[in-house]
């Protein structure tokens, strides 16, 4: 939700420019109304914006070039406050002289109040954005401190709400000062230049060195120097890391979108999130968590909050967390769990799981179970994002740089890291042997190959999907751990290829659903396997029966050598067989690859769909 990328530098080979274009290109994923840049030229402030994705500013830049630049910030916008038109495009300038140019991600709650304040003070608004009013606030403290760091303190301090601002002074070249509340912001530490970005994609080209940024803080850089202040101007120390992956992680490689990418690097995904969790006796350690034995032992309640693909997640790690701790797990959507009034007390773990960790809605619900006195525990795929800053711990995913809008691999990535918590609160407490602990991660260990084998099968996955590209509506139906599957395989294809698309638990079926199949509907079932507890299996091959007799077109993702649902699939996918509670990770891969498939035969960009951004950090 609007990538943001500032740049200090000598300009040795490199101009400002080049730095933040290249930025954008690796943020445009956050957002593509528009995009815009602004530098500090012989002349003063320059910028150019555009309405659109980033290649209309390349158009614009070109008929209209820039001078060459040391210092310069560059936006990539996902609209909130104002249509994505060149007018409301970032930067925006302020002061009555337009020598500040400043660039915004969130919303500023109190703008229109401040607005009609300044407006009274004789500002003249260009744009419909919250953002102007900051860009003015700034320039008008900047007439009486004379320093940017200063008139940025001064200005946040009348800020409500979340943001990200970065602003240049045309007086103080070689300066760029951010500040961030409840928005991501990071700093790129380089020789002789540095760096500001959303996240590390922004300036991975250039260093692996970065630097986390607090919570109500103020960073200011030059060429050669970093200082970070408190909103209220106390002193004050980023903690530095080094980024475990490089930039061409975060690049195509050869694939025709980052999507497709990304869903063939599900079985590292799922391999790394896993590696170095045992020690020499098999017992699951994980040492990052850094909460103790014993207050892990007095949890009576786990809820789960999460949005989108996320949540869907939570809800699949419910089957197993709930089967190996016998602690009651809840997952609820982070939007309404931090507006109801949930029973949630100190003995009460709340797991948040985030991709970005940076969602506003699950960053608001974890704070909002601090405050009901819960441990907070964030699963996490971006290092030294806000949700797990704002945790008493994290256990980190290790999928590496997820680009594509619509998620995959964090998917699998963060069922996985939720299968790890599980079981580690089952060994802890006493609940599995730690003969059941070492014979599952054994299990999961043996995942990745399986989900290599469904990759090098989807053949066949593909010719259905370029064969369905018209459709205009597909069902979903799954049975326990099959049905969060069943949800976000239709979440994917919404997503990605704007086709109607619906998950249902298959036993809901005749409480409503069955209306919906008429002749031809096309209905993906996730089967379980034979092996299923209960007769789970049985039960969806009955299901498939039913919608088969009224005209479906069934679609069955069936193990390897499941007979009995021959007679009654369109079409079968076939997918290695599995113990129950980890068969998601290996069903959810022929979906992904479905929806992918169906919206290139459409022709649309999968990596950037429609209204979409990837992360989203405005509630
Ligand atoms: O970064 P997060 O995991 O918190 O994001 C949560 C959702 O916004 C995200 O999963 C969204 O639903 C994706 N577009 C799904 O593909």
């Amino acid at each position: 939700m609007c990538g943001i990328v500032g740049y200090v530098g000598p300009s040795v080979d490199e101009t400002a420019l080049d730095v933040v274009m290249e930025g954008l290109a690796r943020l445009e994923y956050r957002g593509y109304d528009s995009a815009g840049v602004a530098l500090i030229d012989g002349d003063g402030i320059a910028i150019r914006k555009r309405s659109g994705k980033l290649a209309n500013l390349r158009s614009e830049i070109g008929a209209h070039p820039l001078h060459p630049s040391t210092t310069a910030i560059g936006h990539t916008r996902w609209a909130t406050h104002g249509g994505p038109t060149d007018n409301n495009a970032h930067p925006h300038v302020g002061g009555r002289d337009r020598k500040l140019a400043l660039i915004h991600n969130g919303i500023i709650e109190n703008f229109h109040r401040l607005k009609t304040s300044l407006v009274d003070l004789g500002h003249t608004f260009l744009s419909e954005t919250d953002t102007e009013v900051a860009a003015h606030l700034v320039a008008t403290a900047y007439e009486s401190t004379g320093d940017l760091t200063e008139a940025m303190r001064a200005a946040v301090a009348q800020l409500e709400g979340a943001f990200t601002l970065l602003a240049i002074h045309a007086d103080q070249p070689g300066v760029v000062v951010g500040a961030r509340r409840n928005s991501p912001l990071v700093v790129g530490l380089g020789e002789g230049a540095n760096y500001l970005g959303s996240d590390v994609a922004a300036f991975i080209g250039h260093t692996r060195e970065a630097m986390e940024l607090g919570q109500d803080e103020i960073v200011t850089i030059t060429p050669d120097s970093v200082s970070v202040i408190r909103f209220d101007g106390t002193p004050t120390d980023g903690k530095r890391y080094h980024v475990d992956w490089d930039a061409a992680a975060a690049e195509k490689g050869g694939y025709s979108s980052f999507m497709a990418k990304e869903i063939d690097e599900q079985p590292h995904a799922i391999g790394d999130t896993l590696l170095g969790r045992t020690d020499d006796a098999g017992r699951l350690v994980l040492d990052e968590l850094r909460i103790s034995e014993e207050s892990l032992r007095q949890v009576d309640k786990i809820v789960i909050v999460a949005c989108g693909t996320a949540w869907y997640s939570g809800l699949t790690a419910k089957y197993a967390i709930e089967h190996w701790t016998r602690i009651p797990c809840e997952v609820e959507l982070a939007h309404e769990f931090r507006y109801r009034d949930p029973v949630v007390n100190q003995r009460t773990l709340v797991i948040s799981v985030s991709q970005s960790g940076e969602t506003m809605d699950t960053l608001m619900a974890v704070k909002h179970a601090r405050e009901l006195g819960a441990l907070t525990i964030s699963v996490c795929n971006t290092h030294g994002a806000t949700i797990p800053r704002e945790s008493d711990a994290v256990l980190y995913t290790h999928a590496g740089p997820e680009i594509a809008v619509a998620s995959t691999k964090a998917f699998v990535a963060q069922i996985t890291a939720c299968y790890l918590l599980g079981l580690y609160l089952a060994q802890v407490r006493g609940a599995a042997t730690s003969e059941t602990v070492a014979s599952i991660m054994a299990e999961l260990g043996a995942i990745p190959p399986k989900v290599q084998t469904v990759l090098d099968r989807m053949d066949r996955v593909r010719e259905i999907a370029r064969f369905m590209a018209d459709s205009r509506a597909v069902l979903f139906l799954g049975r326990h751990v099959g049905y969060p599957i069943a949800l976000e395989g239709a979440l994917k294809l919404k997503e990605i290829a704007y086709i109607h698309a619906e998950g249902f638990a298959a036993g809901e079926l005749k409480h409503g659903p069955i209306a919906l199949i008429e002749p031809g509907q096309p209905v993906f079932v996730v089967v379980p396997g034979p092996d299923t507890p209960h007769d789970l299996h049985s039960k969806v091959v009955s299901n498939i029966q039913e919608i088969r007799a009224r005209g479906a077109r069934t679609l069955v993702i069936a193990e390897d050598g499941d007979e009995a649902v021959v007679p009654f699939a369109d079409e079968i996918i076939r997918v290695p067989a599995a113990p129950t509670l980890l068969m998601p990770l290996i069903t959810i891969v022929p979906l992904q690859v479905f929806a992918l498939e169906l919206a290139t035969a459409k022709g649309l960009d999968v990596d950037q769909p429609r209204n979409l951004a990837k992360s989203v950090t405005v509630e």
